[in-house]
């Protein structure tokens, strides 16, 4: 059966207003998409197990090692956008790259392969509009091509906003965006295992991750302690943080074996809590992934502060 996500679904899915960009943002997108017949389900799911329980040696871990291949991949991103000059060449390659993906706990197919980006683009304006709007400097660390630079811009067109990642082709990616658009995103290597405590955080300062955080496993400490030194005004982590899901739902459980089998983030949330529990921090939101794709329910939200 055809369905569609409507703006009032959105709502209820965020639980709160959302912010009037968003809202024109949804006329421009086809969120249609049909349900799973009982056969497709159980199909999926198969698929899903089969990657979790077969032998492990096709799994790819995240972790140091994987340096290489992140600056392959958004290199090839970087040159294609050299070419095209276009913004879809910044898109991540993954995205749209299996039929199926996740919308509020459940499996649905999509009828428009862009559905899987648009989910992340209407997350990333009701997320950056709720914390980053009103921010002088934002930063996402961990940035890739700097195809998310683009929204915390149409967000907030006066603050200086900063791309940073371990990856040399994500600095060069983002320079090509603002010789070929006239844009003026700052870039800086930065590097999660080797925190570079030179870099100081502007005023007013709002940071996120998106799906960065993931490919560190438990090594966010030293990154955390950076954070709150320089009194960074919000921190957004929009990760797969296996902790705010539910073990009752077979698609947020299959996602945590998942985050567990590819070396991902893991124990964020406690991390967190002990540090507002010493007093250091206070955590302003947290909410559970309610999008995601064919896999993992990858994009649980989690702000904090200085305290
Ligand atoms: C899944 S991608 C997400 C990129 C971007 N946030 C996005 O939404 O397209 C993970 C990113 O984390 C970066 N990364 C992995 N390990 C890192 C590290 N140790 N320090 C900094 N960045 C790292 C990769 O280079 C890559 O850009």
């Amino acid at each position: 059966m055809t369905n569609k996500i409507s703006e009032s679904d959105i709502v209820k899915a965020i639980g709160e207003d959302i912010p009037s960009l968003l809202r024109e943002k949804l006329n421009g997108m086809d969120l249609t998409y049909e349900e799973l017949s009982k056969e497709e389900n159980n199909d999926v799911l198969h698929e899903i197990l089969n990657f979790l329980f077969k032998e492990d040696d096709h799994i790819i871990r995240a972790g140091e090692h994987r340096i290489n291949d992140w600056n392959k991949g958004w290199g090839e991103n970087a040159k294609e956008f050299s070419e095209h000059k276009h913004y879809n060449s910044l898109i991540p390659k993954y995205f749209g790259k299996h039929p199926y993906i996740r919308w509020n706990k459940n499996i649905i197919k999509p009828c428009n392969k862009n559905m899987e980006y648009n989910m992340v683009e209407i997350l990333q304006y009701w997320v950056f509009d709720k914390f980053l709007k009103d921010c002088d400097n934002i930063y996402e660390f961990g940035c890739g091509t700097g195809h998310n630079l683009f929204r915390a811009r149409e967000v907030n067109p006066t603050a200086k906003i900063t791309g940073l990642d371990w990856s040399t082709s994500s600095q060069e990616s983002i320079n090509q965006i603002n010789n070929i658009l006239g844009l003026d995103f700052g870039s800086h290597r930065f590097d999660f295992f080797n925190v570079d405590k030179e870099f100081k955080l502007g005023q007013k300062s709002g940071i996120y991750t998106f799906a960065a955080l993931e490919q560190i496993n438990n090594r966010y400490h030293d990154f955390i302690n950076y954070l709150i030194d320089n009194n960074a005004d919000i921190c957004l982590h929009i990760e797969p943080i296996g902790e705010y899901l539910d073990d009752n739902n077979i698609y947020d459980f299959l996602s945590k074996k998942y985050f567990e089998k590819r070396n991902y983030l893991k124990g964020f949330k406690n991390c967190l809590y002990n540090l507002e529990r010493e007093g250091k921090i206070e955590i302003v939101y947290e909410k559970s992934s309610f999008i995601g794709s064919m896999f993992i329910n990858g994009y649980s939200l989690v702000a904090w502060r200085k305290r």
